[in-house]
């Protein structure tokens, strides 16, 4: 046998050998590739498909309404609630990266496909602020702005709930300066036109605590100066000329919803289920007490109300047809199909 042969047949086996590995590594690319493209779309364009479906709600222009004079400026509000961002006691890892990961690309895309001018959190923003220490509340704080990172025309306002500064007998001014420290304090809020009232609903227990008295002497000097913007041509003698806000009934924004016997007349998508419809809600635990309910009606005359806290979504007319809205929650912790709501 010549030498050449030889050699052929010991490259050939060698070919041989080498085929099957190649084939292996072939599929061990598509393998990776296929896991890539799921992955991608799972965690990252499935957002845009979703949330490219909700569409701002139809603006009434001054020409349908049959009226004239300039069109009004349009104010685009996304509202979100209970975000519940884990934290350093309860959180595992883990359980934080992923659901901050789902809440960074939802937020994110909705911010750029939908591009708000102003984004509401309805409280319990944090899931541990009521007993964190200052060092992991600087870290969820921190956490936060990433998450809800966004550009400066935007504005981001958020009102406390039970989780950001304790139930009304865990709550005290220093968790409620803390929380204010990081968004804006201001409580009553006009834009484009629009008043918005940021109510601490924790603070509402009417017991007469310090911070509860402070909280209803707020409201009703908020309800005075309301009712003197809505008095433009004979405005009583008290209400001095002090700087006037826009004309038209607030928006409330709170995160324990005004008190309703049970979830029974939600109506809308994403409503409680029917199993969980019927239990009677707690006054100040699962939402705000009778007595507290009548006076932000009474004092404030809101034309919409919007809350979060129960989780599930809900749309219901109080007394002479005030609509509340109670905005599901944010994470996908607490809910399989998170949501927000738009509103121009
Ligand atoms: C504002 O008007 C409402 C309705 O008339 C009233 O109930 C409320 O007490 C008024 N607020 C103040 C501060 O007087
Ligand atoms: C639901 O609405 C009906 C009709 O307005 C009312 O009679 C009933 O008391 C409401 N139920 C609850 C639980 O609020
Ligand atoms: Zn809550």
């Amino acid at each position: 046998m010549a030498a050449g042969d030889m050699a052929s047949t010991r490259l050939g086996a060698g070919r041989q050998h080498l085929r099957p590995l190649k084939r292996r590594g072939l599929v061990l690319l598509r393998l990776t590739a296929i896991v890539f493209a799921v992955l991608l779309f799972c965690e990252f364009l499935i957002y845009y498909l979703v949330i490219f479906r909700c569409s701002w709600p139809a603006v009434k222009t001054p020409a349908d309404a049959g009226g004239l004079g300039t069109p009004e400026p349009v104010l685009r509000a996304m509202f979100l609630a209970d975000t519940h961002l884990l934290g350093a006691v309860r959180g595992h890892w883990l359980d934080k990266l992923r659901r901050e990961w789902q809440m960074e690309r939802a937020f994110q895309t909705a911010l750029w496909l939908l591009q708000p001018g102003v984004v509401f959190i309805l409280g319990d923003v944090f899931d541990e602020g009521k007993w964190s220490s200052s060092q992991a509340w600087a870290d969820d704080v921190g956490r936060f702005w990433k998450i809800f990172r966004h550009p400066p025309h935007v504005q981001l306002r958020a009102v406390a709930g039970n989780h950001d500064i304790g139930f009304h007998y865990q709550m005290n001014t220093y968790k409620i300066k803390r929380f204010e420290k990081v968004f804006n304090p201001e409580r009553l809020f006009s834009w484009k036109g629009i008043n918005f009232v940021m109510v601490n609903s924790v603070a509402l227990e009417g017991d007469g605590c310090d911070i509860c008295s402070g909280a209803e002497a707020e409201l009703l000097e908020i309800s005075h100066r309301l009712n003197c913007s809505r008095e433009q041509e004979h405005r009583p003698q008290e209400c001095g000329d002090g700087q006037q806000l826009p004309a038209s009934a607030p928006i409330l924004l709170q995160h324990f919803p005004l008190y309703r016997r049970n979830d029974a007349n939600c109506s809308g998508e994403d409503a409680a289920p029917p199993d969980e419809k019927y239990t009677p809600f707690k006054e100040r635990y699962d939402a705000l007490s009778q007595e507290a309910s009548r006076k932000l009606l009474w004092w404030l005359r809101p034309r919409l109300v919007l809350s979060g806290h129960t989780h599930s979504a809900c749309e219901v007319l109080h007394g002479a047809g005030v609509l509340e809205v109670s905005v599901p929650s944010f994470s996908w912790r607490n809910r399989n199909n998170p949501s927000f709501i738009m509103k121009l």
